[in-house]
């Protein structure tokens, strides 16, 4: 006649210690894995500037000026810092208008009065040209008006933030 042990037996033991010590080294794992997927989640917001300063408002005129700048932008966990132009201009009323200097035909770079055009920006890749509102002019390449920073004038400063693309002419 058999005796039924009491207690736990060895195997029960192992698979038991083996569980133990396998659910421990799987949590020291997973969680460093996880705590950087959602860790953009838990970063505080507005680490980087949404608009930069480019400029005082007495300084622009109606003739534009070209500004260079640096936006930085969060992507992710990596700070972005895009070096950016715009040309500036005031028009009579006042207001601010910040121009991408990017064509919107094949994106060489446009240049105000370039090429010899008076009061008008000219890309010298295709003869493209824009008026000095930026928008493009029938019977030259490109098929959009220059896109336009958004534009925030606080304290007689001008700051400019993201690019918009305006409509066809
Ligand atoms: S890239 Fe500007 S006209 Fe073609």
């Amino acid at each position: 006649m058999m005796e039924k042990k009491e207690g736990m037996s060895r195997r029960q033991f192992l698979t038991y210690t083996l569980m133990g010590t396998g659910g421990f080294l799987l949590s020291g794992m997973m969680v460093p894995m996880v705590r950087f997927a959602i860790d953009p989640v838990l970063q505080p917001k507005a680490a980087a500037a949404d608009f930069v300063e480019v400029g005082t408002l007495d300084e622009f005129t109606t003739t534009p000026i070209k500004k260079t700048f640096t936006l930085e932008r969060m992507d992710g966990w990596y700070l972005d810092k895009a070096k950016l132009s715009a040309y500036i201009s005031k028009s009579e009323a006042g207001e601010i208008l910040a121009l991408s200097p990017i064509c919107k035909h094949l994106g060489c770079t446009i240049a105000w009065e370039g090429g010899g055009r008076e009061n008008k920006y000219y890309c010298p890749c295709h003869d493209g040209e824009y008026t000095p509102d930026g928008v493009n002019v029938p019977g030259t390449p490109p098929p959009l008006p220059l896109d336009e920073y958004t534009v925030e004038i606080k304290d007689n400063k001008v700051y400019l933030g993201a690019l918009r693309q305006r409509g066809g002419a």
